[in-house]
């Protein structure tokens, strides 16, 4: 896998360094280092589970490589949540939503961002394509799908992807 190499990077608001090999997924990095709410599903990009945002844009953290998320921003369902739930995170617990919820961290950083960038209500057709690549072996899309478009009703364009 070759050398190791150092990696800064900031994840939930707070600088690390990783050493590790560059071809090491940040999946791997993030639960080795107690960020556990992020999943570890297929591991092969198939999923969603893992989903974290980079920059504010959602990536599959199972095949992201250390080497591109070097010197980036990482947020996770713990960091979305740091000051206070984000509106997402807020409806599908009101909702219920989820049944095992192991699905769930991931399509929350999917909704957000969705969200966070709508500039008004989003139509449900919208929401389920971009939920799309999110597996549910419990089948909750529809009661997610319906508080994510709730959220957007109620939150319109939060502020561009600041909240
Ligand atoms: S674990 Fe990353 S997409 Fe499934
Ligand atoms: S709620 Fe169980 S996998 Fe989605």
């Amino acid at each position: 896998m070759g050398v190791e190499e150092d990696f800064p990077l900031e994840i939930d608001g707070t600088p690390v360094q990783i050493s590790t090999h560059p071809q090491t997924p940040l999946l791997w990095i993030l639960r080795e280092h107690g960020y556990t709410s992020v999943r570890y599903g297929c591991g092969a990009g198939l999923c969603g589970a893992c989903t974290v945002w980079l920059d504010g844009v959602p990536v599959h953290s199972c095949d992201t490589p250390m080497w591109s998320a070097a010197g980036r921003n990482v947020t996770t369902t713990a960091g979305l949540a740091a000051q206070g739930p984000h509106p997402v995170q807020r409806a599908l617990i009101e909702a219920q939503a989820g049944q095992c919820g192991f699905c769930l961290a991931g399509m929350v950083m999917r909704a957000a961002a969705l969200v966070d960038q709508s500039d008004g209500e989003l139509p449900e057709s919208e929401i389920a394509t971009a939920l799309n690549g999110h597996l549910c072996r419990c089948g909750v899309h529809r009661r997610v799908i319906a508080a994510i478009a709730e959220v957007s009703r109620v939150h319109p364009g939060q502020s561009g992807g600041q909240r």
